[in-house]
């Protein structure tokens, strides 16, 4: 099939690019990576120089498996080897001790390293004809909304990257469930579309919530995934008051919601998700993009419903609208106050 055979090429181009220490953008089912060569510091530096990222935060090397612990990890705990057989290849990502072979600028420095088999055919067959581990953080500008379009990663990043290889929307389109198997319990970092129930039907014993002695995740500071536009969470009930307040004053509002807009108006562009948590999931970050192009003053994204099937999606949008220039609908809008745009380290 030609398809085939192309793909076999690109997949060629693409490992010579990674050994030649280059960056190449890679589909995933969570979102798009920018991979460069894990054992190459230097490509490595290369992610952060184009993303904007601060050096001090940690990417995830991606493998095929998890017989890799031995090359990547040490003392990897069987709650790890555990998760790993449950979700692997799949969204999830574990955090270990990292092995002494594994480089500071892959880890920020850290004495950890974070794991993940992705399950896309695509990246299988990029990791299978590399042959060893490929850090990657999601394709975007530090800060903004990842990609889960081959098209996305040429937005953010232009020529810039020599090589994305396209494997169509990706499925889940939230990055990955991330647990840190450092320290004597596992503990939920960040969620995503392996729910926590799920992980404790494995390993029970998994907390969730902050932890004073957690290893930094830098995807876990408050301004993460945003568009251009400001990011307002409005509670269901009181959306279509938010949206008059814009389009009464003639000013141009998008809205991202759970139901199809109940008047038109040529102010409002208004996308209705759904209330299916893997479809809104899957869509999200296309449709933060689409409105963000409407030329709005603001995104005005409707409260996902409780249950730890939206704890991704409500994550991810609570963060994208955590940002200094943000407006706060509450009655009135009003700026959210300085130092709550905080891109630096955790403390
Ligand atoms: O689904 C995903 O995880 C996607 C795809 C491309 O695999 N990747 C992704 O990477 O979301 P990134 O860099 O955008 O987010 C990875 C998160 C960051 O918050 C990073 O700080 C955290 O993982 N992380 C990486 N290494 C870590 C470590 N050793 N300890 C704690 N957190 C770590
Ligand atoms: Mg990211």
């Amino acid at each position: 099939m030609a398809l085939h055979r192309d793909t076999q090429r690109e997949i060629a181009a693409a490992v010579e690019l990674l050994r030649a220490g280059q960056l190449v953008a890679f589909p995933t089912e969570t979102v798009y990576g920018l991979g460069a060569n894990a054992d190459d510091p230097k490509a490595v530096r290369k992610i952060f120089a184009l993303k904007g990222r601060p050096v001090t935060h940690p990417v995830i090397v991606h493998v095929l498996g998890a017989e890799s612990f031995q090359r990547w990890a040490r003392d990897a705990p069987l709650e790890a080897q555990q998760l790993a057989e449950a979700f692997w290849p799949g969204p999830l990502t574990l955090v270990m001790r990292r092995g002494p072979a594994v480089h500071d600028a892959v880890t920020g420095g850290q004495d950890t390293v974070a794991l993940r088999a992705p399950s896309h055919p695509v990246a299988r067959q990029l990791l299978t004809a590399f042959g060893s581990g490929i850090a990657a953080p999601s394709a975007n500008r530090f800060g903004h909304v990842s990609p889960t379009r081959a098209e996305h990663v040429i937005e953010e990043f232009g020529d810039k990257v020599k090589l994305v290889l396209d494997g169509g929307e990706c499925q889940i389109g939230l990055e990955s469930t991330i647990v840190s198997c450092v320290g004597s319990t596992p503990r939920l970092l960040r969620p995503g579309s392996i729910t926590l129930s799920q992980l404790r039907a494995v390993t029970p014993s998994i907390l969730t919530g902050p932890d004073p002695d957690a290893p930094r995740a830098p995807g876990t500071i408050p301004r993460h995934y945003s568009p251009d536009t400001p990011v307002s969470l409005v509670p269901s009930r009181r959306l279509v008051d938010a949206m008059r307040e814009f389009t009464d004053r003639e000013e141009k509002v998008a809205v991202l919601a759970q139901r199809p807009p109940s008047t038109a108006n040529r102010f409002m562009t208004w996308i209705n998700a759904g209330s299916r948590p893997a479809q809104y999931a899957h869509n999200l970050y296309a449709n933060l993009r689409t409105l963000d192009k409407a030329g709005a003053k603001v995104i005005l994204a409707e409260e996902v419903p409780d249950g730890e099937q939206w704890d991704a999606a409500r994550d991810r949008l609570k963060r994208a609208a955590s940002r200094e220039r943000a407006l706060r609908y509450d009655g009135e809008l009003a700026a959210l106050p300085a130092g709550a745009d905080d891109e630096g380290d955790l403390p």
